[in-house]
């Protein structure tokens, strides 16, 4: 499947539907459960409805029977038993639901852990995180009242419509006719509700886009004057937001006292065929009051009933884009190949490489020969390709034509695990997990021991900050370690690296964000790393590139040159046009 694919919908919405619902029935004890209580409450509400039969017409009247004395105590086991009955049924469906939830929240995770890098290219991690908190609370929703509704509802009705029919034939029938008009007009206004509150939705999400940029871009905006036009923007929509909320309030009023009407003229047209002969029939006090609650009574699952639809669509809609991610194909990993600790040789072979199918050639034949322990310098313009060279290491993208070679083995045949063992990677964004220093500093080797911790960290010149921390190597780093400077930031991403003591060492920009001084230091640190294992650094000050073994210039995706930085500097090319851009720069610093 292609990236494209995660957005097209999926498959029909039966499919969907019977797929979440495959979900819900792994736990069928409780379904069962469900059902039985369910049951047992549609046999109470035509229960209430049956009570009101012999209340009128043997207890008020010419003296109560033997059965209207009873009546009370009916009344109260009647309403015990209801009550239990729910208390079951929502308990076990809602047990189901929130099984339903966990259970989808634990694959779509799973599958966070192993989507293949590009994928995540294609969706904002907005979206990804809302699939699994909104649109899962959606789906279980869907599939349990779905469920409920469907089961209580239905049962509710038919045995209702029983007793009615057992009642009085002829009255059941009268109102079945117009049952249909009611029911309509229920529709229409649900619709309509619907429909506003889908605008509103969408104009939440402008308030809420509109506010989020000028929060997070709030110099941007003072700087360049833009208050104005911001404060335009907003009212439009502000303006807006108040306009959809009143047409909905509008429904709404209306609603009540619609249905009310509606109520009443089924009253009316029920008391009318009752009293007047058109029937033919003797209908007395009981039957009538009776057949009245039990219309009532049908008055809520009717309504339920005509609504499901939407809860299930918007279920089923949910759980196709649940499903569209789950379905996504794992990262490949096809290699059988163990390796322990690779040596460190690397052969690039006429490596090409393209991020989109149709896209323009990134890398354009590289070839590449890198000895065990040597260190690579990677140079080139912004946007050369370095980033993209150096990410085909881990695997996060495969080679468009040509292979990779490490230890002479095609980086495809070993095992994905196995590779990246050997890599120990810092990068210019450095990622921070919310948890202690030590942890993120142990993060991927977590069972070093403190005293290792330490050391790394006092390689990467990082112990010195460490300790005028609050609570030193038990301080918290903050979400993505917002706490901490972007140069402490990398000073901890080079001690975890460090730590991890992986045969080959990747290094993209990975002191941009040192001043001099520290760079100097962690520079040091660095050197004692790549001494023993292969290195391949990029960075855009000459210090650190003219101390690697070897330079390798990038141009446009093509290896430009290749040598020593006397050798380069000899040949007076790419490499020396940029070795002077610097060296001015540098000066002007
Ligand atoms: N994830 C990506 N998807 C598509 N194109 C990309 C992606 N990352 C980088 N590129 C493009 O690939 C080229 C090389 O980028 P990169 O390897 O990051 O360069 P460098 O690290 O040398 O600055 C650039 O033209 C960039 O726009
Ligand atoms: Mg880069």
């Amino acid at each position: 499947m292609t990236p494209d694919t995660v957005h097209a919908p999926y498959d029909s919405g039966m499919r969907v539907y019977r797929r979440l619902l495959a979900i819900a029935f792994l736990y069928w004890p409780l379904l069962l459960i469900a059902t039985v209580t369910m049951m047992v409450m549609a046999l109470t509400e035509a229960g209430f409805a049956a009570l009101m039969k012999p209340l009128m017409d043997d207890s008020f009247g010419e003296g109560g029977s033997e059965l209207a004395r009873w009546i009370p105590l009916l009344l109260i086991v009647l309403f015990a038993v209801r009550g239990f009955a729910e208390f079951g049924s929502t308990y076990s469906m809602r047990y189901v639901g929130r099984q339903v939830v966990k259970h989808l929240r634990r694959q779509l995770f799973e599958r966070l852990l192993v989507m293949p890098v590009q994928h995540f290219q294609h969706q904002s991690s907005g979206e990804l995180i809302s699939r699994l908190t909104y649109n899962v609370e959606q789906v279980a929703n869907a599939a349990t009242d779905g469920f409920s509704v469907l089961v209580r509802d239905t049962l509710t009705i038919l045995v209702l419509l029983g007793w009615m029919l057992y009642l009085s034939v002829s009255l059941t029938l009268a109102v079945l006719v117009i049952a249909p008009f009611v029911v309509l007009v229920v529709k229409v206004v649900a619709r309509r509700f619907r429909k506003i509150s889908h605008r509103i939705q969408g104009n939440m999400s402008d308030v809420t886009h509109v506010t989020q940029e000028v929060i997070e871009g709030h110099r941007v905006v003072r700087i360049f004057g833009g208050e104005a036009y911001e404060r335009e923007r907003f009212d439009a929509i502000n303006e807006r937001n108040r306009h959809l909320h009143m047409r909905m309030e509008g429904v709404k009023a209306a609603y009540v006292p619609l249905i009310q009407f509606i109520i009443a003229l089924v009253l009316a047209f029920i008391i009318w065929t009752a009293t007047s002969d058109v029937l033919g029939e003797q209908v007395t006090a009981g039957t009538f009051v009776s057949f009245l609650t039990a219309i009532l009574l049908l008055l809520t699952p009717v309504r339920r009933l005509s609504m499901i639809n939407a809860t299930l669509q918007r279920g089923i809609a949910a759980g196709q884009s649940i499903f569209a991610v789950l379905d996504q194909e794992a990262e490949r990993d096809a290699g059988h190949t163990p390796m322990e600790r690779a040596r460190g040789s690397l052969r690039f072979e006429r490596v090409s490489f393209r991020y989109e199918p149709q896209g323009p050639d990134v890398l354009r034949d590289v070839s590449l020969e890198v000895r065990p322990g040597e260190s690579i310098a990677l140079v080139g313009r912004s946007g050369s390709g370095k980033s993209t060279l150096v990410n085909l290491l881990p695997r996060f993208f495969r080679p468009t034509q040509g292979r990779i070679v490490l230890d002479g083995h095609d980086l495809e045949d070993l095992r994905l695990r196995d590779l990246r063992r050997q890599i120990a990677y810092v990068g210019q964004n450095v990622t921070l997990f919310a948890d202690s220093v030590a942890a993120n500093i142990a993060y991927g080797r977590m069972e070093a021991t403190p005293e290792e911790i330490r050391a790394a960290a006092e390689a990467a010149h990082a112990l010195e900050f460490i300790e005028r921390l609050p609570e030193g190597f038990d301080t918290q780093v903050g979400e993505n370690g917002a706490l901490l400077s972007g140069g402490q930031r990398q000073r901890i991403a080079i001690a975890r690296a460090l730590l991890r003591d992986a045969p080959l060492l990747i290094l993209d920009e990975a002191t941009s964000a040192l001043d001099n001084e520290s760079e100097r230091k962690v520079q040091s640190a660095l050197e004692n790393l790549m001494q023993t294992r292969t290195t391949v650094i990029i960075a855009h000050r000459l210090s650190t590139i003219e101390r690697a073994d070897r330079i390798v210039v990038l141009d446009a995706g093509q290896v430009a040159e290749i040598g020593t930085h006397d050798e380069l500097l000899a040949r007076d090319g790419l490499y020396t046009h940029l070795y002077r851009l610097q060296f001015r720069e540098s000066e002007v610093v």
